[in-house]
């Protein structure tokens, strides 16, 4: 046995124990492919990749994805690996990884099979804050009252990025919301997902920006309280950084954020596995302009 897993909460999180020599090993893929849906999120602690073994792991995975390719800043040619840090020779467009500060699925707002799951090690730490939080929205899913399942089960949510960086940028300029378009789509998402396997999670985040068919306040406050309650403790694995950890998620069925933080030294590097399920589509006109009514 050259892996061990060791769960840190009972609905999230695991510390995975693997050397460097046997992190591509058949016996570790399929150990983290199954762990990755019993605990959502793996910690190998200061494993200390280089960016060369961290792709290798990402493909033996699955198939690699950039979907931040068309996000300005994201330098598409560092093969695949997005670095994620508020220091603009190394990323020319932070405001989008402030954004991060907040509840969200990776590549919600992009129309592909959301992504399966992300990788991210840590190159350099911040002193001011900089933990990953992770919240497990299969558990938010089963855990709801019966009568609340009934009630949400069918309900279709509008997410888009203009939602995403509203509490960094407020209302956007007409300049910032053509680069969100030409970046991604405004995507309509169950609010509640059917996996292939059969099981079932919340799709949540800060993108989440309305109920279609629901007054936009009724929505917004359905989503907020459901946030709420997935976010609650025992969901949420907060993971601490230290140098050289690796981190990797199930992206399908937990949001993130980052505790927030200034200093321009953090540098995280992410690659990402692909999905090969499709829960939305895109957002027509008339059920994006539904989320928008008063009453
Ligand atoms: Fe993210």
């Amino acid at each position: 046995m050259s892996i061990t897993v060791e769960p840190v909460k009972p609905h999230i999180g695991g510390i995975v124990r693997v050397s460097h020599d046997h992190l591509l090993d058949d016996e570790t893929i399929e150990t983290v492919r199954r762990e990755l849906e019993t605990r959502g999120v793996l910690v190998f602690p200061q494993i200390a990749v280089s960016d060369q073994l961290q792709l290798a792991f990402t493909d033996r995975l699955g198939e690699r994805v950039n979907f931040t390719r068309q996000v300005p800043g994201s330098d598409a040619d560092t093969a695949d690996v997005y670095k994620i840090t508020l220091d603009r020779k190394l990323n020319s467009e932070p405001d989008y990884v402030l954004g991060t500060f907040f509840w969200h699925i990776d590549g919600i707002t992009i129309d592909q099979p959301l992504p399966k799951a992300t990788v991210l090690s840590a190159r350099k730490l911040s002193d001011s804050g900089g933990a990953t939080e992770f919240a497990n929205l299969y558990a938010a899913w089963d855990l709801l009252p019966e009568e609340d399942k009934r009630e949400y089960e069918n309900l279709r949510v509008i997410h888009c990025v203009e939602a995403a960086v509203r509490p960094v940028h407020g209302h956007p300029s007409e300049e910032r919301r053509a680069r969100y378009k030409a970046m991604a789509a405004v995507m309509e998402q169950p609010l509640v997902w059917t996996h292939e396997d059969g099981r079932k999670s919340l799709l949540l985040g800060t993108h989440a920006d309305g109920i279609v068919g629901m007054p936009g306040a009724h929505g917004r406050a359905l989503l907020a309280r459901l946030q709420q309650w997935a976010a609650q403790p025992d969901f949420v694995y907060t993971h601490k950084w230290q140098p050289g950890d690796l981190v990797i998620w199930n992206n399908q069925g937990l949001m993130h954020r980052v505790v927030p933080y200034t200093d321009e030294g953090r540098v995280m590097h992410r690659t990402t596995i692909a999905g090969t399920e499709k829960p939305g589509v895109p957002a027509n006109a008339a059920n994006v302009e539904s989320i928008y009514q008063v009453a």
